[in-house]
């Protein structure tokens, strides 16, 4: 199986299985050292840092090297096939290390620990500890059961659960970025996927909350916040006397209100919840980003009926078509599954001819892949040939780099405002960030500006995944 991804930060395969590392709570340290992974979408990454967060606060210290560490946590994902190979090979490697050391905890928390439950200590033997995502809080409880010699598995999915009150340590991050989960669980029963088995139902978090972390994010100089949810446009909140109310529009322009310095970004949108009043907010505020990240899956109608997306082919047109007249520069990223269940040539042409329509900035692509479990399991045959799946993967790929290109190029001889990130991956030389619309610039380093600044660089060239630019004095008309 492949999967090709042209990686954005929010769904950043260069992530895939990083380390977490953190410094211990002052004067807590138990001497106990973990290590912790993380595979899957942003929520897990961000999860991981509520994870660290409680065992922080119990003395633990983190370690860059498992064979160091005395709890090992791998947080998992379950969305295709091969996210779950990946990490069984990873556990396979763990099992040599605790073989080394004696008394080592090995837990699995996320994704694939909800779905397969206390299975999981059956099927792998090493594993002693199996959490889902909502029942991290217990993870302290859960690692004293282990201490004292039994299996531990906490499963429970929670309607309430928001990890609200809970501040996430967020020590591997570049002190610019930061995730923020604005809430938990989908409601949505897309026949393909696993999440609402794995994740439970959907669940807004206190909007106060949200915004607090994020001043106190501004506050510490983050210049960037990322607003987290399966589905944000079903975002709802009301406070707990009834007196106010919240939707993703108004939340969008609470965060955005915090100072215009801070940019707003969010993920996931969905089709059928996005509404114009969250266009014309993003549209009102410089600094929410002019970048839609909406899935479209299939371009043919029939096919979305049968995954149950609940929006047809002219629906998600009319959306489209909606965000070019609202925000004419916005960016448009998608998700594509290509050979789901009964998927003919002719509509997968519709796909084609979907990404011909919409000329994607980005798009995940993947094959479609059976989770156990899933309504499209159950009801419909997994019956096109991998060799289909993989052809026409193929051919919407190189589409997309095509388009991915042409929207890049658009931009070059124009001035773009960029957050410095840090130095490229390639050379200290150059410094790189993002534009309003997501994409990535890479540009010579001006020692008159630091990472977490603001500077207009030039668009001069492109790949098909980066422009490549140098910055330019601001701009005195608009007094800058
Ligand atoms: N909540 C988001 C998506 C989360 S999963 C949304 O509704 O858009 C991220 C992407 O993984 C999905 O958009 C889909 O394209 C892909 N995906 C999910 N289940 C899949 C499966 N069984 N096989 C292949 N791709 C899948
Ligand atoms: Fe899965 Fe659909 Fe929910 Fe997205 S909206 S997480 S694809 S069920
Ligand atoms: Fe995310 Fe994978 Fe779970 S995409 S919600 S970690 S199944």
């Amino acid at each position: 199986m492949i999967d090709l991804v042209i990686p954005n930060k929010i769904h950043d395969e260069s992530r895939q299985g990083e380390a977490l590392l953190l410094d211990p709570v002052a004067g807590k340290n138990n001497g106990r050292k973990l290590y912790i992974e993380s595979y899957g979408c942003a929520m897990n990454f961000s999860d991981s840092e509520i994870v660290a967060s409680i065992l922080s606060e119990q003395g633990f210290e983190t370690t860059r090297d498992y064979n160091d560490a005395d709890v090992i946590f791998i947080n998992t994902c379950s969305i295709r096939e091969n996210a779950e190979t990946r990490v069984r090979n990873r556990l396979k490697e763990f099992k040599v290390a605790k073989g080394k050391k004696p008394g080592m905890v090995v837990g699995v928390l996320g994704c694939m620990a909800e779905r397969l439950k206390a299975k999981f200590l059956e099927e792998e033997k090493l594993v002693d500890v199996v959490v889902g995502p909502d029942a991290y809080r217990d993870l302290p409880n859960l690692i004293d059961q282990v201490d004292s010699g039994q299996k531990a598995v906490n499963v429970l999915l929670s309607r309430e659960e928001t990890y609200a009150d809970i501040s996430p340590v967020r020590l591997n991050s570049n002190g610019i970025n930061a995730f923020v989960s604005i809430m938990r669980g989908c409601d949505n029963m897309c026949s393909f996927c696993v999440v609402p088995f794995t994740r439970g139902r959907e669940r807004s978090r206190d909007a106060i909350s949200i915004v607090n972390e994020c001043t106190d994010l501004f506050n510490s100089g983050y210049r960037e916040v990322t607003l987290l949810g399966q589905n944000v446009d079903s975002y709802k909140w009301t406070s707990e006397d009834g007196t106010q109310y919240v939707n993703f529009a108004n939340l969008l322009e609470l965060v955005a209100l915090i100072n215009p310095d801070l940019r707003v970004r969010f993920s996931t949108s969905h089709p059928k919840d996005i509404t114009d009043e969250v266009l014309y907010t993003i549209a009102k505020y410089d600094n929410i980003c002019n970048y839609i990240h909406l899935p479209v899956q299939s371009g043919n109608s029939r096919v979305l009926e049968l995954m149950n997306r609940t929006y047809d082919r002219e629906w998600y047109i009319n959306r489209i078509d909606a965000i070019r007249r609202i925000i004419p520069e916005c960016a448009i990223s998608t998700d594509v599954i290509t050979g789901f269940c009964t998927e003919t040539d002719e509509e997968h042409k519709e796909t084609v001819s979907m990404m011909d329509y919409v000329q994607y900035d980005f798009a995940y692509m993947f094959m479609y892949s059976e989770r156990p479990g899933t309504l499209a399991a159950k009801r419909y045959a997994d019956d096109i040939p991998e060799a289909t799946k993989a052809a026409r993967l193929t051919e919407i790929v190189a589409l997309q780099q095509k388009y991915s290109l042409v929207r890049l190029q658009a931009q070059i001889g124009k001035v773009q405002k960029v957050l410095i990130e840090g130095f490229s991956k390639k050379s200290k030389n150059d410094y790189c960030g993002r534009t309003d619309q997501n994409a990535m610039m890479v540009f010579p380093v001006d020692e008159r500006y630091k990472p977490g600044q603001y500077v207009n660089v030039m668009a001069e060239r492109s790949t098909t995944a980066t422009l490549m630019g140098t910055i330019v004095p601001p701009d005195p008309l608009k007094g800058e």
